[in-house]
């Protein structure tokens, strides 16, 4: 059976952001600012009925994001982007990227940014993004990079 990538609820993401993002922490922990915003979308990768992936895409003001151009004025942000672990390298976190961007495209978005955990940013690489600005920590969670990519 190929992998189904659909768009899920902010709640649904839980099962996923919990044991990959949130291990050990309370399930309220989960809840991200604006999960539940009419322009925010969750997709969901699910190999038959099992849930294997997640990842968020919430629209952004150009002050939020890390690097604005005078051409650009549609940002978005990725958050809570995860693969159950027995499940990763198997592509899933490419194809939930590849789909958000799509979406993205078609909503006429033109640039994408995130906080990336390091152990991630050569994965994001791989997916054309860049790093900008200097490494950052992130309280119970580590070093992170601000990425960000044209669309
Ligand atoms: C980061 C994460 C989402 C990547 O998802 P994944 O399903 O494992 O990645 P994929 O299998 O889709 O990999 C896609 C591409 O990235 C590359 N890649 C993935 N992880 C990599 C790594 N650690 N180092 C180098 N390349 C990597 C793959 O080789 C692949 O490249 P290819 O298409 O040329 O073969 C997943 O590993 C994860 O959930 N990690 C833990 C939580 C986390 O760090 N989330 C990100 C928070 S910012």
């Amino acid at each position: 059976m190929p992998i189904i990538i659909k768009e899920i609820a902010a709640l649904e993401t839980y099962g996923v952001r919990h044991p990959v993002l949130r291990a050990g922490r309370p399930l309220e922990d989960c809840a991200m600012e604006g999960d539940d915003l009419e322009s925010t979308f969750h997709l969901g990768a699910y190999d038959e009925e099992l849930h294997i992936g997640v990842a968020t895409f919430l629209k952004s003001e150009a002050r939020q994001s890390p690097i604005v151009f005078d051409t650009i004025n549609s940002y978005y942000q990725l958050r809570g982007m995860g693969v159950i672990p027995d499940h990763q390298g198997r592509g899933i976190g490419k194809l939930l990227l590849e789909k958000g961007i799509e979406k993205l495209q078609s909503y006429q978005i033109d640039m994408l940014w995130f906080n990336a955990r390091v152990i991630a940013v050569p994965f994001y690489e791989s997916m054309g993004f860049e790093k900008t600005g200097e490494p950052f920590e992130v309280k119970n969670i580590g070093t992170h990079f601000k990425m960000f990519k044209k669309l």
